[in-house]
C-alpha cells in the first residue's frame, strides 16, 4: 500500500469542463497518488486553456494545475500516457468516445450511463460492490481483439447511488430485501450545467426526470445482485454473469421528482425485508452506522471513514446541512422509523456530484490501483 502511495499514476479527464468535469478537476488536483495528466472536451473548447474553456462553477478557484493546461480533443492519442481516464462525459457522445479509449488499451471510469447495461462491464457504487471488479478479465478476454489493459467500469446514475448504498447495508446485515419504494427530491445540478431553466425550477416542483425511475429499478438489481458462473444454468459456457438480484427477486418501484435544490439528492425509502420477522428500527439504525465498505477497509484515501451517518435529530438530512459532510463522499440517513405498509422507512442523502458522480470513478480507480486491476504504466 505504502508504494502505491508513493508513486503518482497519471490520470486523464474527459469531459472536463461539465459539472462532473469540475468535480473531478478539485478532487484530483490534491489526489494523493493521482495527476492530472490530460484534459478532454468538446470541439467547442478544445485548443484553449482550461481556464478560458471552462464555465468553472465551483466555490474553491480553478487550480493551479490545471489553468493554462490545454483542452484536447476526446481522441486516444493525446491520453496515452494515462493509467486512468475518467469520464464525465454527455451521455450522446460517451458511447463511441469511451469505447475508442477501451479499444486503444486504455482504462476508462465513466460516468455515464452508456455502458451500465453491457453485460460484461461492471456498474460499481464502490461503497457497495467491489466484488463486481472480478468480471474485468472477461470483459478484456472478450474483447476482439482482446484488451491487455484497457476496460470500462461504470458508476451508477446518481439517485441509485444514494439509494443502494443504505440497501446495501442493510441487506448485508438482515439478508435479502423484498420490495422497496422510493421517491426522490433531486438537485438541478444533476442535469449538469445549465440545466433546468429557472423559470421551470424556481417556486416549482418537477414531477419527472425522463428515464430516471427506470435507471433507479435496474440499476439497483445489478449493482446489489450477485456475479456468478453462468454454467450454474447448464448454458456450459463458463462466462460470469450479473443475477440481477434472481436468488430473491426485489420488486422496486421509484418516483422521482426535481426540486430547488443546488446539490444533493434527498430521497424516502421504505423496505419490506425477506426475513420474519423484520429487524426493527433501533436495529436498523445500529446496522447503517456500523457498516464499512471494503474500499475504505483496503485504504481508498477517497472513501469516507463513515459510509451512512445516521441522524438521531427528526429534521434531517437537509441538503444544505449535510451534502458536503465528509467532502460528500459518504450518504446521510435519518428518520429511520417503522412503515405501515412495507417494514422500515427512512430518509437518504447524498451529495449528487461528489458521490453520485465524481468521487465514485475516483473511489473505483483507487481501489483499482490498490487491487493492481490498472497496470502502473500506461497503455
Ligand atoms: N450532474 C450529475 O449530478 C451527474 C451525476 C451522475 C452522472 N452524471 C453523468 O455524467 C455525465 C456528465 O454530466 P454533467 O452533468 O457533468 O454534464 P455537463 O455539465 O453537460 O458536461 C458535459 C461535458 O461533456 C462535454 N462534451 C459535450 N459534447 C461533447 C463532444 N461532442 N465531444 C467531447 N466532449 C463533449 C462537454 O464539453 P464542452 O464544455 O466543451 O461542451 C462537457 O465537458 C453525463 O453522462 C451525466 O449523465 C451526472
Amino acid at each position: 500500500m505504502n508504494q502505491v502511495n508513493q508513486r503518482q499514476y497519471k490520470v486523464g479527464v474527459l469531459g472536463a469542463t461539465g459539472t462532473v468535469g469540475q468535480r473531478f478537476i478539485s478532487l484530483l488536483a490534491e489526489h494523493p497518488f493521482f495527476v492530472i495528466h490530460a484534459l478532454g472536451a468538446s470541439s467547442r473548447s478544445a485548443g484553449k486553456p482550461y481556464s478560458k474553456a471552462v464555465n468553472w462553477k465551483q466555490t474553491r478557484a480553478i487550480p493551479a494545475v490545471v489553468r493554462e493546461m490545454v483542452v484536447q480533443e476526446c481522441v486516444p492519442e493525446h491520453f496515452k500516457d494515462c493509467v486512468v481516464v475518467f469520464s464525465g462525459l454527455d451521455a450522446d457522445v460517451a458511447g463511441d468516445i469511451e469505447h475508442a479509449f477501451r479499444v486503444a488499451d486504455l482504462a476508462v471510469f465513466s460516468n455515464a450511463k452508456n455502458y451500465r447495461r453491457d453485460p460484461h462491464v461492471p456498474l460499481i457504487v464502490p461503497l457497495v460492490n467491489t466484488s463486481h471488479f472480478s468480471i474485468i478479465p472477461q470483459q478484456q478476454r472478450l474483447h476482439a481483439p482482446p484488451l491487455r489493459k484497457g476496460f470500462i467500469v461504470t458508476n451508477a446514475n446518481c439517485s441509485t447511488t444514494a439509494v443502494v448504498v443504505p440497501l446495501g447495508a442493510l441487506e448485508r446485515a438482515f439478508g435479502p430485501i423484498e420490495s422497496c419504494m422510493i421517491t426522490t427530491m433531486q438537485a438541478i445540478s444533476g442535469a449538469g450545467y445549465p440545466g433546468v431553466p429557472s423559470l421551470d425550477i424556481v417556486d416549482n416542483v418537477v414531477p419527472y426526470i425522463p428515464g430516471e425511475e427506470e435507471k433507479i429499478e435496474w440499476e439497483t438489481l445489478k449493482i446489489l445482485g450477485g456475479l456468478a458462473h453462468a454454467d450454474d444454468d447448464d448454458s456450459g459456457s463458463g462466462l460470469l454473469a450479473f443475477d440481477m438480484h434472481a436468488a430473491q427477486p426485489l420488486r422496486i418501484s421509484a418516483s422521482c421528482t426535481r426540486v430547488p435544490v443546488v446539490e444533493g439528492h434527498t430521497e424516502c425509502v421504505s423496505v419490506r425485508f425477506a426475513r420474519r420477522p423484520p429487524p426493527s428500527p433501533q436495529q436498523v439504525r445500529e446496522a447503517l452506522q456500523a457498516y464499512t465498505s471494503e474500499a475504505y477497509s483496503i485504504g481508498c484515501p477517497s472513501a469516507p471513514r463513515h459510509t451512512v451517518f445516521v441522524h438521531e435529530e427528526p429534521d434531517r438530512p437537509q441538503p444544505r446541512l449535510d451534502r458536503d459532510y465528509q467532502a460528500g463522499a459518504g450518504v446521510s440517513v435519518g428518520r429511520v422509523r417503522q412503515c405501515r405498509v412495507l417494514d422500515i422507512k427512512f430518509v437518504v442523502l447524498a451529495n449528487n456530484v461528489a458521490i453520485g458522480a465524481a468521487t465514485s470513478s475516483i473511489i473505483n480507480a483507487e481501489y483499482a490501483v490498490l487491487k493492481g486491476i490498472v497496470s502502473a504504466t500506461a497503455a
